[in-house]
C-alpha cells in the first residue's frame, strides 16, 4: 500500500442507549462493523472507528431515579459495562464516548446554531399529555388507557393490541400515566422545530447518490413524495440532556444530538492523536469517507435529519449509511419470555465470543434482511467451518514440523497451490469491501476445502511412519502451514484471536493483507496448542436457561415451572427444522449422532464417480431446481434434476468438476427424469457446497 492508495476512512456504529445492556442483536451490528474496519485497516487504510453510549433522555433520567442515583452516576456504570461487553467480543473501537461529553455539547450547540441562523428552525406552542403529579410530559409510550374502539384496557398511546385500532394518545379512554398512575392532562408549550421540508430537494438528490442501498432509497422516496414534516427537537425540563442555547429550561431532543456524538466522538480523538485532523475529515470537499453502520429501525434518523442537519450546518454529508436488518432467534423477533433475549454477558458466560463472529459473518450479506440466528445450526456450522476445517489444516500438520526441527522446508513443494490461495485473496477482498462477508466466508471454506483435500491425499501420518520420508513429510506440511497462514489472514477480521494465536505460534510479524504474497520458507514456526474447542449444545441450552432466569429475577416471579422445557434449544423454535436444513442430529451434548452402520458391501454398491458439469440451467417454474448435463466419462452424459438453485447459479457451475451417484435408478420428476444424482453438503439453502475434486480428476474416475 503507498501513500497515494491509503484512503482515510471514518466508520461508526450506532450508538447504544445508556439504559440497557447489549444484547444479541446490537452485537450483530457491532461485529460486522469491526470486521468491515478489520479488514479496512488490514489493507493499510487509515481506518478510524468511533462509537459512544447514547446518554440523554427521558428513560435514563427515570431509570436513575428509580435506582437512586444521579443521571451521571447511572450513565458512567452502563458506559463501564458496554466497554466491556464490546471488549470481550473483540470489538475494537479506536474510541467509545458518550453523548454526555464537552465535544457533543459544543458541537450540538454549534450545528443547532448554524440551522437557527439559516432560517431553519421554527418556534411555536403546542399541546401534549402532561403528569401533573410528576410535572413531567409524557412521550407516547408513557401513557396507557382503554381503547376507544374496542374498550380493551392498558393499551398504549398509538395503538390497541387487541382490535388493532390506532389512535393518538388524547383519543384513549381513562387514560393514565405510566409513571405515577395520574391521569394526564393538556398542557401547551412552546417547542422548537428543524424545518425538514426545506431540504425536500437536497434529499431527493442525496438519498439517490450512491449513499443507501437501492431498497432503503425506495421505502424513504415513498415519505419524500408523499412530503416531509417538520420535526420536533426540543423538550421540556425535567430532561437529562443539553439545554438549547438562549431557551432555558428547553433541552434538546436525545435524537437531536446523538448522532452529533459521532463526531464529538472522533474530535476527541483528533484532540489526542496527531495523525487525525477533524476538519479534514468534516469539511464539505472532504476527500475522507464517512460510513454509517446502522439497524433498519433508524433508518429516517440517519438518511433524512442527520444529513440535512450537516448540510445546513456547513458539514460534508456521509459517504454511505449502511443498514443491516433485525437478528430473529429461531424464526422468531428475540423475546424475554422465550429466553431468546440474550445478553451479551450471558452469552460470555457459555461460549467463546469467536464461534459468534463467525456465525454472523457467515450469514451477513449486505441487504437489510433480517437475521435469523438457529441456535442449532449455529453449533453445526461452528464446528464444521471453524474446528473440523480451519484448525484441522495447522492441527494435522505443524506438530509434524516440530518434529523435524521446527523450520519451515526452504522450497515450496505446492507454488501453484499456494499460488491460487494468494490469488483468492483479491476476490474475498472485494468480498468484504461489498459487506458481502458471507460470500467471502463461503470463498474462504472452499480454499480450506483444498487444503483438506491436499493433506488428506498426501496423508504425512502414514508417510511418516516410513523411515526416509521425513523431507517429504516436511514439505507437505509446510504448503499446508502457508495455505493455513493464507486463510488466517483472510479470516482476521472475523476471528482476531484466532489470528493473534496463528501469528504467535507460526511467528509472524503481522497477517496484512498484503503480507500473504511472499510464501514461508526456511521460516521457523513455535509448537502448536490447540486454538479453538468444538461449540457445544449444551452451552447454548445454558444461555437460555439463564436468560429465563435473569427475567425470573427482573420480573421477581419465579421461573415458570415449564422452564425446563421451554429453555431446550429445540423447544424455542417457531416451526420445526425443515429436514433439508438440519444437518447431522445432535445428541443434548452436541457430540453427533452416527448414523446406523452399513456393511462394506453395501457401501460397494454405491457407484460414484467423478463428473464434469456440462451444461446447467435454470428449471422453467422450478424454485429450487437446475438441470444439469453432466459429462460422466466413457462418452456418457447424463440428465441430472439437482435442488441446488439458492446456493448456486448456473454460470458458476458450468466446467466443475463433482461427485455423481451414477447407478441410481431413474426417477421420474415433475419437470423431466433425472438419471443420478450429484454430491453436496451443508446445511442446506444458499449454504450447500458441492463435492469439488482435485483438479487432476477425470469425468469417469471411479471415487473410492
Ligand atoms: N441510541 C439509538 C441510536 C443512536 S445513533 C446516533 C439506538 N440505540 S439502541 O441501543 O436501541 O440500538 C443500537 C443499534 O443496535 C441500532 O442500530 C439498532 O438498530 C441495533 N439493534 C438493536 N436491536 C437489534 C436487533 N434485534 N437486531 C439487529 N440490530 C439491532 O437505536
Ligand atoms: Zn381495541
Amino acid at each position: 500500500m503507498t501513500e497515494s492508495n491509503a484512503r482515510k476512512i471514518l466508520v461508526t456504529s450506532a450508538l447504544p442507549y445508556a439504559n440497557g445492556s447489549i444484547h444479541l442483536g446490537h452485537l450483530l451490528e457491532y461485529i460486522q462493523t469491526d470486521i468491515w474496519v478489520r479488514f479496512q485497516k488490514s489493507r493499510g487504510h487509515q481506518c478510524t472507528y468511533v462509537c459512544a453510549d447514547d446518554a440523554h433522555g427521558t428513560a435514563i433520567m427515570l431509570r436513575a431515579e428509580k435506582e437512586g442515583i444521579t443521571p451521571e452516576q447511572l450513565i458512567a456504570n452502563v458506559k463501564a459495562e458496554h466497554e466491556a461487553d464490546f471488549a470481550a467480543f473483540h470489538i475494537a473501537f479506536d474510541h467509545f464516548h458518550s453523548t454526555h461529553s464537552d465535544e457533543n455539547r459544543e458541537l450540538a450547540e454549534y450545528i443547532y446554531t448554524a440551522c437557527r441562523d439559516k432560517g431553519h428552525i421554527a418556534v411555536r406552542r403546542i399541546k401534549q399529555l402532561y403528569d401533573p403529579v410528576k410535572s413531567l410530559f409524557l412521550a407516547d409510550r408513557y401513557i396507557k388507557g382503554e381503547c376507544p374502539k374496542c374498550g380493551a384496557g392498558d393499551q398504549y398511546g398509538d395503538n390497541c393490541e387487541a382490535c388493532g385500532a390506532t389512535y393518538t394518545p388524547a383519543d384513549l379512554v381513562n387514560p393514565y400515566s405510566v409513571i405515577s398512575g395520574a391521569t394526564p392532562i393538556e398542557k401547551e408549550s412552546e417547542h422548537y422545530f428543524f424545518k425538514l421540508p426545506d431540504f425536500q430537494a437536497f434529499l431527493q438528490e442525496w438519498t439517490r447518490s450512491g449513499t443507501l442501498q437501492e431498497e432503503v432509497a425506495n421505502k424513504l422516496a415513498e415519505w419524500l413524495d408523499s412530503g416531509l414534516q417538520e420535526w420536533d427537537i426540543s423538550r421540556d425540563a425535567p430532561y437529562f440532556g443539553f439545554e438549547i442555547p438562549d431557551a432555558p429550561g428547553k433541552f434538546f431532543y436525545v435524537w437531536l444530538d446523538a448522532p452529533i456524538g459521532y463526531m464529538a466522538s472522533f474530535k476527541y480523538l483528533c484532540d489526542r492523536r496527531d495523525d487525525l485532523d477533524f476538519d479534514e475529515y468534516w469539511r464539505p470537499d472532504s476527500n475522507a469517507e464517512v460510513y454509517h453502520f446502522i439497524g433498519k429501525d433508524i433508518i429516517n434518523f440517519h438518511a433524512l435529519f442527520w444529513p440535512s442537519m450537516l448540510s445546513a450546518a456547513g458539514f460534508r454529508t456521509p459517504t454511505a449509511v449502511n443498514a443491516h436488518g433485525f437478528v430473529t432467534v429461531n424464526g422468531a423477533k428475540m423475546s424475554k419470555s422465550r429466553g431468546t433475549f440474550i445478553k451479551a454477558r450471558t452469552f460470555l458466560n457459555h461460549l467463546n465470543p469467536s464461534y459468534l463472529r463467525y456465525y454472523f459473518a457467515a450469514k451477513l450479506g449486505s441487504s437489510v434482511d433480517d437475521f435469523d440466528l438457529n441456535l442449532e445450526d449455529f453449533v453445526q456450522r461452528v464446528n464444521a467451518d471453524l474446528v473440523n476445517k480451519l484448525v484441522n489444516i495447522a492441527s494435522r500438520t505443524a506438530n509434524f514440523v516440530v518434529k523435524g526441527g521446527g523450520v519451515l522446508s526452504a522450497e515450496c513443494a505446492e507454488p501453484e497451490m499456494v499460488q491460487a490461495f494468494i490469488d483468492r485473496g483479491d476476490v474475498i477482498a472485494e468480498l468484504y469491501e461489498k459487506r458481502e462477508f458471507g460470500r467471502a466466508m463461503k470463498e474462504i471454506m472452499a480454499l480450506a476445502d483444498r487444503a483438506n483435500e491436499y493433506i488428506q491425499l498426501k496423508a504425512p501420518w502414514a508417510m511418516n511412519k516410513e523411515p526416509g520420508r521425513e523431507a517429504e513429510v516436511l514439505a507437505v506440511c509446510s504448503v499446508a502451514l502457508n495455505c493455513f497462514r493464507q486463510l488466517m489472514t483472510y479470516l482476521a477480521p472475523v476471528l482476531p484471536e484466532l489470528a493473534a494465536k496463528t501469528q504467535a505460534f507460526m511467528k509472524l510479524d503481522d497477517l496484512a493483507w498484503d503480507s500473504r504474497k511472499t510464501i514461508l520458507l526456511g521460516h521457523a514456526i513455535d509448537g502448536f496448542t490447540p486454538m479453538l474447542a468444538r461449540a457445544e449444545l449444551s452451552k447454548v441450552e445454558a444461555i437460555l436457561q439463564e436468560t429465563q432466569s435473569e427475567l425470573a429475577k427482573e420480573t421477581g416471579l419465579a421461573a415458570p415451572a415449564a422452564a425446563a422445557s421451554t429453555t431446550k434449544v429445540a423447544a424455542v423454535k417457531d416451526k420445526p427444522a425443515k429436514s433439508k436444513n438440519k444437518g447431522p442430529e445432535l445428541r443434548e451434548d452436541g457430540t453427533e449422532v452416527i448414523a446406523d452402520t452399513i456393511e462394506f458391501a453395501d457401501f460397494a454398491k454405491v457407484d460414484l464417480r467423478i463428473a464434469r458439469i456440462v451444461r446447467a440451467e435454470h428449471v422453467e417454474g422450478a424454485e429450487k431446481l437446475l438441470q444439469l448435463t453432466l459429462d460422466i466419462g466413457n462418452n456418457e452424459t447424463r440428465n441430472v434434476f439437482s435442488g441446488i438453485k439458492a446456493a448456486y447459479a448456473p454460470q458458476d457451475l458450468q466446467g466443475k468438476l463433482t461427485v455423481v451417484v451414477a447407478n441410481l435408478a431413474p426417477r421420474k420428476m415433475k419437470f423431466g427424469v433425472s438419471e443420478g444424482m450429484v454430491l453436496a453438503a451443508g446445511p442446506g439453502g444458499a449454504d450447500l457446497w458441492l463435492l469439488e475434486p482435485h483438479e487432476g480428476a477425470q469425468p469417469g474416475m471411479r471415487v473410492l
